[in-house]
């Protein structure tokens, strides 16, 4: 392919002679004259492992070059790739001016182009910037169609300074954020060699992905970390705690416990929780993102409330009671308390679970209601067909394997809110009646 590269930093210097390497005709492209320059004599602008001899050997190779006429890069290109930076402001916010400068400047390029020309952004964008900046300024400047009469992806990059070369040639994956199918099939094409974990998927997703791997990333620090204090205090080796932790496959370094639901609660994560940072307190160890934990799972539950506030109806089916199905462990139940706070309102509530339904309870858990939760526990039913008559809005609570049947049966005029993922679970039907998931 004829490629060029907008941006010479480390993103379009690494991709830039990667690309080389791998048998494109690659042309870079900078408003920096110096970084032009030394590209063109075969030395790289920037510091990484490797990235020296590759400029050299795909610039003396004929493969590599730059320039700062933007207007013959992309008369030349077949595929345009946007690597220009994307820096903090002061607040916090993200500064898209380059990547806004850059998109004009290619439009005005565009618009007297006749092959059709694939526009990939590679910089980190939030989601709704490649729409309403880069597309958009695209567009406006070239007077023609994303996804018809030029191609356009959003791309991220995932490598690690230092490491880059190296990262390039090994990815974790490849992202690609889909407009038209032919720039979606290039890249694709492109990448394959190096990569056979592809995604397709919508740019919305292909820029949320970047932001929560790195926001991921800084949590595992921070984690690591605070636990890190907490071991030295009680003069604990840290180091070999985390080797044990990170060995688990299964729980911690897994997809379980990272599927958006519904908060977390039940008999330990809350009361272990709530143990190591009173325990971290005592010692003044600050343990803020452990703290923060339980706070947003507070938050969870007041948007779950919102979520049937909203909604304005009175009349509230609850299925599912216990904090995950397949149990009737109803200690610190996130549902328990939406329920207690919905009472609290003045919501007429009818639940049923079929693990606590109140005529098979024995021992503990009966024990626990009648002292705990009287009142609660007055609310509930054995049939189902009675808590769905009685009801305008139908939580579901928790994902038990019944209620997948039960809201297949489902009527027009029910409200369903879903804190459980379990439209999911019927290949999403319950779309076509009036349902509202908690993160989806
Ligand atoms: N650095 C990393 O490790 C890394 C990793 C993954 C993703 N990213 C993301 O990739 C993007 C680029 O990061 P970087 O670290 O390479 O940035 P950088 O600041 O090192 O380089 C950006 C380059 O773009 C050039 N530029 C600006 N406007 C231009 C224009 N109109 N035409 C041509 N060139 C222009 C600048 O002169 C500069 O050389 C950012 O969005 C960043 O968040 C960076």
């Amino acid at each position: 392919m004829n490629i060029s590269v907008f941006g010479l930093g480390y993103v379009g210097c690494v991709s830039a002679a990667c690309f080389a390497e791998m048998g494109h005709k690659v042309i870079g492209v900078d408003v920096k004259s110096s970084k032009v320059k030394m590209i063109n004599k075969g030395i790289s602008p920037i510091v990484e492992k490797d990235i020296d001899v590759l400029i050299k050997r795909q610039v003396d190779e004929g493969n590599l070059s730059a320039t700062q006429n933007t207007t013959k890069a992309i008369r030349d290109s077949d595929v345009i790739f946007i690597c220009v930076g994307t820096p903090s402001n002061s607040n916090g916010s993200i500064d898209f001016s380059y990547v806004d400068r850059v998109c004009g400047q290619i439009g005005r390029a565009l618009k007297y182009k006749k092959s059709y020309t694939s526009v990939v952004l590679r910089s980190t964008v939030l989601p709704g910037i490649p729409e309403k900046i880069a597309i958009a300024r695209l567009e406006e400047n070239s007077g023609k169609k994303a996804g018809k009469d030029f191609g356009f992806a959003l791309n991220p990059e995932f490598l690690r300074e230092s490491t880059s070369v190296y990262d390039f040639y090994h990815p974790p994956k490849t992202v690609i954020g889909e407009l038209d199918e032919k720039t979606a099939d290039i890249l694709e094409k492109m990448y394959r060699p190096i990569d056979d974990k592809i995604f397709r998927i919508g740019i919305g997703e292909a820029s949320m992905i970047k932001y929560s791997d790195n926001a991921f990333h800084a949590i595992k620090v921070a984690f690591a970390n605070e636990i890190g204090r907490i071991c030295k205090e009680y003069n604990i080796d840290s180091r070999k705690v985390m080797q044990v932790f990170t060995s688990d496959v299964k729980l911690n370094l897994s997809p379980y416990y990272l599927k958006p639901g519904f908060a977390f609660g039940g008999s330990c994560l809350p009361k272990d929780l709530r143990a190591i940072t009173h325990e971290a307190k005592q010692k003044d160890i600050a343990v803020p993102l452990l703290d923060a934990a339980m706070e947003s799972n507070m938050e969870h539950i007041h948007h779950a409330l919102d979520m049937v506030q909203k909604n304005g109806r009175k009349r509230i089916g609850v299925l599912g009671l216990s904090f995950k199905g397949g149990t009737d462990d109803l200690r610190e139940s996130p549902i328990v308390n939406m329920v207690e706070q919905l009472i609290g309102k003045g919501y007429k509530i009818r639940i049923y679970d079929k693990n606590v339904s109140m005529a098979r309870l024995i021992g503990s858990n009966k024990d626990y209601i009648k002292r705990y939760i009287p009142h609660i526990a007055k609310l509930m039913s054995d049939s189902v067909q009675d808590v769905l008559d009685h009801s305008d809005v139908v939580i579901v609570g928790n994902q038990a394997r019944e209620h997948e049947a039960i809201l297949g049966d489902l009527k027009n005029g029910h409200k369903i809110i879903d804190l459980t993922g379990l439209d999911n679970a019927n290949n999403g039907n319950l779309k076509e009646v009036d349902y509202e998931g908690i993160c989806w």
